[in-house]
């Protein structure tokens, strides 16, 4: 498969919206104006990131650079693309990217119940710390607090 992996830009917000709508429906989906906050407004705080295939969006990444934390948003492949390692190219290349600029741990949220997640997470070296009950408030799921190179 070809896939490139390259940063998001204002011209992808509407891609990565209708991609998150797939992949997180019933589940409270951010909107197009959302993403269009992440990516180009706070664009100097966060780093966004696209996965092509097929000339097109097939997945996306997110994370906020807080001090030497990287906070990751969101992370979702299109349901067709999936189990061809393109979530785990995303967060190696996000990786990357942030350890140069100083990042040097790395935390996210998934929900308990959200099993391809935490493994895909347990296999980029993440490790579940804790969780934060009834998180998810459109249906009172707890979520899974995870960190990479964070002393717990
Ligand atoms: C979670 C998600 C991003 C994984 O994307 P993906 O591109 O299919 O994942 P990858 O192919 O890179 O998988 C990497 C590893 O994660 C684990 N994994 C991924 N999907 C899995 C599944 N369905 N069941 C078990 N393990 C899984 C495996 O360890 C896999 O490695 P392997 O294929 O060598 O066994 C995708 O399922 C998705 O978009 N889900 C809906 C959105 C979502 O829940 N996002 C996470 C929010 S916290």
């Amino acid at each position: 498969m070809d896939l490139k992996i390259r940063r998001a830009e204002e011209k992808d917000v509407q891609a990565i919206a209708e991609l998150e709508a797939v992949c997180f429906k019933g589940e409270d989906p951010w909107s197009e104006g959302a993403f269009f906050n992440e990516i180009v407004e706070n664009a100097d705080k966060t780093l966004y990131l696209a996965a092509i295939s097929d000339d097109r969006i097939v997945g996306y990444m997110g994370v906020w650079r807080i001090l030497d934390e990287g906070h990751i948003t969101n992370v979702a492949v299109d349901p067709a693309y999936r189990r061809q390692h393109i979530a785990e190219a995303l967060i190696s290349e996000m990786i990357r990217l942030t350890s140069e600029g100083g990042t040097s741990s790395w935390t996210l949220e998934a929900r308990v119940d959200n099993e391809p997640a935490i493994k895909l997470y347990e296999k980029m070296g993440f490790t579940g710390v804790g969780v934060r009950p009834g998180y998810y408030e459109y249906d009172g799921t707890d979520a899974l607090i995870m960190w990479k190179g964070h002393e717990v």
